[in-house]
């Protein structure tokens, strides 16, 4: 079973057996991560440049330990820290960074459909590390990994996506990629942030979270995307957390097992309560930890496609 694409722009474009293969090769990289020394030699002389045009924690440092265990070199590029702020063009930056030779560009990008801009114009791979809201493919890969971990199948599974289904890319990458495995997807938020066509993904809504979290095995908790709403979409903080918050009532009200999940970061008392974010149900940094495994996986299975490049880190 071959990877037919260039990059990795999003779930939406993979078949169910891409998704599996780069599940299956995240987990023999997780046990590459156990060992006393958890570093391979696999791509040593292959170069990866981070291009972050918008904050990130998780993402930006999981990429950056992703390529250093797999013995890539890798360059981080924040936009307030480079020539974009004197002018110059995502594709210029792209163009100057790709004529030093490296073999693929991961993206984070506040516009939605950055990534596939610049995949379609470089030769490059390109990774897309989040893009407006539109997809978070190495999010969603990570959260489907960390559910088939625990239940060893995500096919029949019931998982409840929470929260801000609008502007959260997220939301698009696990519903694309739990659906092609066979898990029946709910969302439920406000109506004013769910988006009327999104059952044209094949999920169900929900607008009370009360009748939405029954027989749940999993509860993806979203961020409340403040700096994306450009109007007041719900009352207020409390109001939110009172109908569409997992607090700590809630969570006691769940079936035995529910796994909590949350992509980060998380708003302590907004989304979630404290309580249920620290439970032994979370999963949130175990979430964390699969991610680098997932994206040495992604790095791994993309850089086998570029030849290697003459007069570059070789
Ligand atoms: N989950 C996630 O994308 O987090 P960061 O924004 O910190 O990368």
């Amino acid at each position: 079973m071959k990877y037919r694409h260039k990059d990795l722009l999003g779930l939406e474009g993979l078949t169910r057996e891409e998704i599996m293969m780069f599940l299956d090769s995240a987990r023999g990289f997780k046990r590459i991560l156990s060992r006393p020394i958890p570093i391979v030699p696999i791509l040593r002389g292959r170069t990866v440049a981070n291009l972050f045009f918008e904050p990130s924690t998780r993402t930006q440092v999981s990429f950056g330990i992703a390529a250093k265990r797999l013995s890539a070199d890798s360059v981080t590029i924040t936009a307030k820290a480079s020539s974009v702020l004197k002018g110059e063009t995502l594709l210029d930056t792209a163009r100057n960074i790709e004529a030093m030779k490296v073999d693929g560009v991961v993206l984070r990008h506040s516009a939605s459909g950055a990534a596939h801009f610049l995949a379609e114009r470089i030769d490059a791979f390109v990774v897309n590390a989040g893009d407006g809201c539109h997809e978070h493919p190495t999010q969603g890969l990570l959260d489907i990994f960390t559910i088939r971990e625990h239940f060893k199948k995500i096919d029949g599974l019931k998982i409840l996506i929470l929260g801000d289904i609008t502007h959260s890319r997220v939301a698009r990458s696990d519903i694309h990629g739990l659906i092609k495995l066979g898990a029946r997807v709910v969302v439920c938020g406000p109506p004013t942030l769910v988006p009327p066509e999104i059952e044209r993904l094949g999920v169900s809504v929900h607008y009370d979270l009360d009748s939405a979290i029954k027989d749940v095995n999993v509860i993806n908790i979203l961020r409340l995307q403040l700096e994306r709403q450009n109007r007041s979409l719900f009352p207020s903080i409390q109001e939110y957390r009172e109908y569409f918050g997992l607090t700590v009532d809630r969570f006691r009200r769940l079936k035995k097992g529910v796994l909590i999940m949350h992509p980060g970061p998380i708003n302590r008392g907004v989304e979630i309560d404290p309580e249920v974010a620290d439970s032994k149900q979370s999963v949130i940094l175990e979430q964390v930890h699969n991610g680098v495994a997932v994206r040495m996986a992604v790095l791994y299975i993309l850089v086998r496609r570029v030849p290697w490049k003459e007069g570059g880190t070789s």
